[in-house]
């Protein structure tokens, strides 16, 4: 007799192993691999514990659901109940700290500017302290501002107003607003006399932007605030992503209790 939940309990965990093993292998490869980027190296431990876990997990599945070994579909499905309430109370998380965090429109540009208080505490911690030297690098490495130093937009102020900037661009590749610089180029700010500048304006962000073409507003707090409206959006997309995660869940949850009734059940098949 040929067991429908079984099948679908064995295959989705299947490829849920095949994309454990993958992430596995990948994050191996990284670690073994010398020169990767401050970026790659940030992601690499996160990896391979999510792929260790996918891969255990289903590989505990499997066994249960296509063997009929009862002792391991148990296992599994306690796994998973905890798994969906996990998820489940992560995803309320991740709503409440992605909450706050709007750009504000700036009259007359075609970006909006970002800044670190108007971000949930939470959030804020993600880039404060030595994590943020990290990001910083990382961001350097992936050369964030580079496609605002050629064309039209890099020459021409106006070209450049208009521009619809990342949020990382808009807090890391030029001065905020407030502090009334004038455009040479896309990457080179003159700041306005001394007693046009707002003191104090953007926690210190006018003194700290630099015509140095490697550093620019990468020390700016508008950088970190970038930096979290990206991770906002993010996580926002997380969310959706989390909600069909958690019904598919269900589905093989309630397929793998099927799954278990079958095993013990060898000879009757009351569900499908
Ligand atoms: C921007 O202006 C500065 C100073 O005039 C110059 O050194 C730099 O090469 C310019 N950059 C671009 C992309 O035009």
């Amino acid at each position: 007799m040929f067991r429908v939940s079984n099948f679908v309990v064995g295959l989705a965990n299947t490829l849920v192993m095949l994309v454990g093993a993958s992430a596995i292998g990948y994050s191996i490869y990284m670690f073994a691999h010398q020169g990767v980027t401050d970026c790659e190296s940030a992601i690499r431990a996160p990896l391979l514990t999510t792929g260790l876990i996918l891969f255990v997990v289903s590989l505990v599945g499997v066994i249960g659901s296509c063997f009929k070994e009862n002792f391991a579909m148990v296992s599994y499905l306690i796994i998973l109940f905890a798994g969906i309430f996990a998820l489940i109370g992560f995803s309320i998380f991740l709503f409440f700290v992605t909450n706050k965090g709007a750009g504000r429109v700036v009259s007359g540009r075609g970006y909006k500017e970002y800044r670190t208080v108007d971000f949930s505490t939470w959030l804020n911690g993600f880039v404060g302290g030595k994590r943020w030297v990290g990001i910083r690098s990382c961001l350097a490495e992936a050369k964030v501002c580079d496609d605002l130093s050629d064309g039209r937009v890099s020459q021409i102020a106006d070209a450049f107003y208009h521009k619809n900037l990342s949020p990382i661009q808009s807090g890391c590749c030029k001065p905020p607003s407030d502090c009334n610089f004038v455009f040479r180029n896309a990457t080179f700010w003159i700041p306005p006399a001394k007693n046009e500048t707002a003191v104090g304006a953007n926690n210190g962000d006018c003194g700290t932007w630099s015509n140095v073409q490697t550093e620019l507003c990468f020390n700016c707090n508008a950088c970190k605030a970038g930096v979290l409206a990206n991770i906002r959006e993010k996580w926002r997309n997380l969310l959706v992503f989390n909600a069909c995660l958690i019904l598919l869940l269900i589905t093989v949850y309630s397929c793998g209790c099927c799954a278990r009734r079958n095993n013990r059940t060898a000879m009757k098949s009351d569900c499908a």
